[in-house]
Parts: structure tokens; sequence; C-alpha cells
């Protein structure tokens, strides 16, 4: 089975063309992505209109690349077509007209596209670019929950999917999202706990704003915090939000705050940028370690993961097989670097496990969708 999938929900815009084999091998014929980082940079977080712009824009560009890429560009005589989409985005109408108008309906099999949660107008002009697809080359649409995407890439060995062991307990952190999540059997999934403010990215990027560095600031903060580790600078101390607390939520709100104060009351020369980013870091990390222990206590599972932007930092990386470790007989799944954060390939992955199709017309955007 052959699926094309579309991911839109923040600010990456990415299409992947992915094989899925019954022995449970697959194969990625096709993979694009484009960053709208540098865009960014300046509102130092997404800033919706350009998201959605470029989006717009880069889809029909990127869908012709990668069916190229995939041997399954077939082009044949234009075809002048109107679909309602068109009227709320001209300038994907003029990418269609470009890039796809064109082409003949390509051996594939289905269209999955991320339908939420993350930013509405985001999400809106990939779901707006399956439609289209969809009704263009008569292929059925198979949405997919970003989150589910991210719980995907990570159950993934090389060329392979996996089976995990139940029960499973994932810990997805990205720039929109911090939370616990129990599986206890394929597809049935609880929330056991979520934040109750910023995610843990959202605070990652936050602090890299008051320290100057630039947008996105999980990777930035990440290596000054190696570097300082390195060189013993050890300078402050931040609390740990909720580390105590009863429940598996999270609050990073407040431990932003405490680097606000810090960073006022202090010179930003290079020695203290890295004290506060090592400091920010390991605190972040505690809770985060420290609540998935909690829950591994409490729910006994089989399997951990972690998924989501924040799964490429390498200290959370090392400090949850150092947790996993001190436990037998749990199995620990990590994202390859290249698919922790947003990315195509874990939504044909998830589509692929979930192949529940939607029909075209009643398919909707949900920003604030939940596992
Ligand atoms: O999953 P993702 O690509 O997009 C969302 O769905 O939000 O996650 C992006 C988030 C950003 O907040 C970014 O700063 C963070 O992941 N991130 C990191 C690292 N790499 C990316 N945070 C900490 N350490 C990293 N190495
Ligand atoms: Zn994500």
């Amino acid at each position: 089975m052959k699926i094309l999938s579309i991911e839109t929900s923040c600010d990456e815009t990415a299409i992947s063309i992915v094989e899925f084999k019954k022995n449970n091998e697959f194969t990625i014929l096709g993979n694009a992505l484009y960053s709208q980082v540098d865009l960014h940079q300046k509102y130092g977080g997404v800033f919706p209109t350009v998201a959605k712009r470029e989006h717009e824009k880069k889809l029909p560009i990127l869908t012709r690349e990668v069916l190229k890429e995939s041997g399954l560009l077939n082009i044949s005589e234009k075809r002048t077509v109107e679909f309602e989409e068109f009227d709320r985005y001209t300038e994907m109408k003029k990418g269609f007209d470009e890039c796809i108008s064109n082409t003949e309906k390509p051996e594939i099999d289905a269209i999955s596209v991320t339908n939420g949660p993350g930013l509405a107008p985001s999400l809106w002009v990939g779901v707006s670019w399956a439609k289209i697809l969809s009704k263009f080359w008569g292929l059925p649409i198979i949405p997919v929950n970003h989150m589910e995407g991210h719980i995907s890439a990570s159950l993934i060995a090389k060329n392979r999917l996996i089976e995990p062991k139940y029960p499973l307990i994932s810990l997805l952190v990205s720039g929109g999202h911090t939370e616990l999540i129990l599986t206890e059997k394929k597809g049935k999934h609880k929330k056991l706990g979520a934040t109750r403010d910023d995610a843990v990215g959202e605070g990652f990027d936050k602090v890299a704003r008051l320290l100057s560095l630039p947008y996105p600031g999980g990777p930035h903060i990440s290596k000054l915090a190696e570097t300082a580790r390195k060189e013993n600078i050890d300078l402050f101390k931040f609390p740990r939000p909720m580390i105590k607390d009863e429940t598996f939520d999270f609050s990073f709100s407040g431990l932003k705050t405490a680097v606000r104060y810090k960073v006022e009351d202090i010179e930003l020369n290079d020695r203290n940028i890295k004290g506060v980013a090592r400091e920010f870091e390991e605190a972040a990390i505690e809770v985060l370690i420290s609540k998935t222990k909690k829950a591994i206590e409490e729910y006994s599972p089989n399997s951990v993961l972690i998924g989501g932007g924040v799964s490429a930092n390498k200290h959370l990386r090392k400090s949850m097989k150092e947790l996993i470790d001190s436990y037998q007989g749990i199995d620990l799944y990590l994202p390859s670097m290249e698919f922790s954060t947003d990315n195509a390939f874990m939504i044909a992955v998830a589509s692929y496990l979930n192949n529940k199709t939607e029909e075209t017309d009643m398919l909707k955007a949900d920003a604030n969708m939940s596992l």
C-alpha cells in the first residue's frame, strides 16, 4: 500500500510517499520538508499568517517534487478544474495549476493528512490541499492526529514498523504539547496528564528568547547546556514545578518566569548564558523524568516511548535511558533524530496503522484534537 502524507500542523511543510508491505516493512519512496523557521525568527515564534501563506505556496511544489522522487509523476494533458477550496486559497490554486493540473493519478492508494492538533490556519491549509488532491485524483483521505504521528515515529526500526508490548506509556513533548499517555492496547489511549500552561518545547523557546538565542530555542539551549556540563559551569538553581504533585500534570510557565527574573538580574555573558541554559534544561527534564517514573510505578508498562520535537534533546534521551535501565523488562523507544521533529513520514505511518478513511467533503481540521 502506498500513501502520500501531508503535514502542516505548525511551521514545517512536509510531504512524503511511503510504501508499506504486509510484513510491516516499508520503503520511503519520497520525502520532502520545508522549514519556515527562518521566516519566523524575527517574531520569536510561529506567526500564523506567515505560516499559512508559506504552506499554501510550498505544498504544490513539494507534492510534485515528492512524486518525481518516488518515480510516480506521470504527466498528462492539463485538466482545468474548479474546487471550492480555491476560493479561499488563491496561492494554492496557482500552485495547483503549475504543479499538479497536468499530472495523472499516481499509483498510490490513499492520501493522509494531519487534521489536528496544531495551529488552526496551518492545519486547514494541509486539510484543504488533501481535499483538492483527493478530488482531482479520486483517492480516499485518512485523517491523522499529529500526536499519533509522533508516537508512530518512535515505533520504527530501520525499515520496519515495531509492535510494542502493551501497556505502553508515551511521554509526548513538543512545542505545543507535554503529555503522558497510557496505551493499554493498540489505539486505546488515555491521557494521564498534561501541561497546565506552557508546553516544555515552548519553555525552551521562550528561555532561548530571553537569552537572545534564535528560534526554535531547543537545540541552542541544549548545546549550551552540554557545554556547561563539560566545563563544569553550575551557577544557578531553578524550581522543578509540580515535581511533588500527586497528578501527572506539568507546569512550565513558573520555571520560565524564574529564568526571566534571574536573567534580569545578571550580566548576560557567555558563562552566565551557559549556566542558565544548563539549569533550565536540567530542571525541565528532571520534572519530565520524575513524572514518567511515577507513571511507571503506577501502571507497570512493558514499553515506554518519547515522542515530539523535544525528544531530540540528548539530555532527555540519556536521562530516560537511565530511568528505564533501573527497571527490568521495560522496552524504551526513541525516534531517530531525523523524525523527532515534525515530518510527514510519521503521518504516513500513523495513517497506515489506523487506516480509517474520512469522506473528503466531511473532513475538518480540529486545532484542539486530543488523542
Ligand atoms: O514536534 P515539533 O517539531 O513541533 C510541534 O509539534 O510543536 O517540536 C518543536 C519543539 C520546539 O519547541 C523546539 O524548540 C523543540 O521541539 N526542540 C528541542 C530540541 N529540538 C527541538 N527542545 C529541546 N532540545 C532539543 N534538542
Ligand atoms: Zn509535533
